[in-house]
């Protein structure tokens, strides 16, 4: 019998790179990557465009009614060579990584039966293995068993100005200090909410990149899955 493929987890604070070092993971590795944020973020733009969010306020009632009229996939573009988030066939990707989403998905992504959907949906995609999964609970409580489970942070300043240097590069209008307060704010949100908070898994291993760049960050992950006879 072929021994199943791995299951690695990637979980950690926002804004520290996660998603680009589990996409170059997963291609490196030939596995599946999914990005968890993106389907908080699907049910976000679901809810703001059937009028569920009004003036910042979640009709949670009406939400938890039409859940199941939300379905959620994802397809690799070749062209562009990413995954793009489809919600009720139709692809939602670029409206779903907008400021309006971001301001509302913590908020989202804090309800329990929210996080009951897609934690079921994280697990049907993820069970046959050969797959990189990336989000806040996925070591902790979408795959507890995992074969590698990290845990990336970077410290709050550094993350704040990869931020700022990214917005700025838009040409975009920043302040420093605005931005390491959002950073920090997220933090506290995700890691205080009552639901599935983020925390370290016991057997998480923690990689802290604030001074590692896309390489070294690979190159030692690939080094810790070859002393577990992971690869
Ligand atoms: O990783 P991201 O910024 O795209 O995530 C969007 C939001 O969803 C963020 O507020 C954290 C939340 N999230 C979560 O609660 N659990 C996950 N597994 C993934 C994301």
């Amino acid at each position: 019998m072929q021994k199943k493929k791995s299951i690695i987890a990637i979980d950690g604070h926002s804004s520290c790179g996660k998603s680009t070092v589990a996409k170059d993971l997963a291609k490196e590795l030939g596995f599946v990557y999914i990005d968890t944020g993106a389907m908080y973020r699907a049910v976000t733009f679901f809810a703001m465009e059937n009028g569920l969010i009004k003036e910042g306020r979640i009709d949670e009632a009406a939400l938890a009614e039409r859940l199941n009229e939300i379905n959620i996939s994802f397809k690799f573009q070749p062209e562009q060579k990413k995954n793009e988030t489809f919600l009720n066939g139709k692809s939602v990707e670029s409206e779903i990584r907008g400021l309006e989403v971001s301001s509302h998905v913590s908020a989202v992504s804090a309800i329990g039966f929210v996080r009951k959907k897609l934690v079921e949906l994280q697990q049907s995609m993820g069970k046959t293995g050969g797959i990189v999964m990336d989000g806040r609970d996925i070591g902790t409580v979408v795959f507890p068993e995992a074969d590698l489970k990290l845990f990336m942070t970077a410290q709050p300043e550094i993350r704040a100005q990869r931020r700022f240097d990214e917005l700025r590069a838009k040409g975009e209008e920043v302040n420093f200090e605005a931005i390491l307060q959002n950073v920090k704010q997220r933090d506290h949100l995700d890691s205080t909410r009552a639901e599935s908070p983020l925390v370290k898994a016991q057997d998480a291993l923690v990689l802290d990149n604030s001074y590692l760049n896309k390489e070294e960050q690979l190159e030692w992950i690939i080094n810790v899955l070859k002393q577990r006879h992971l690869l």
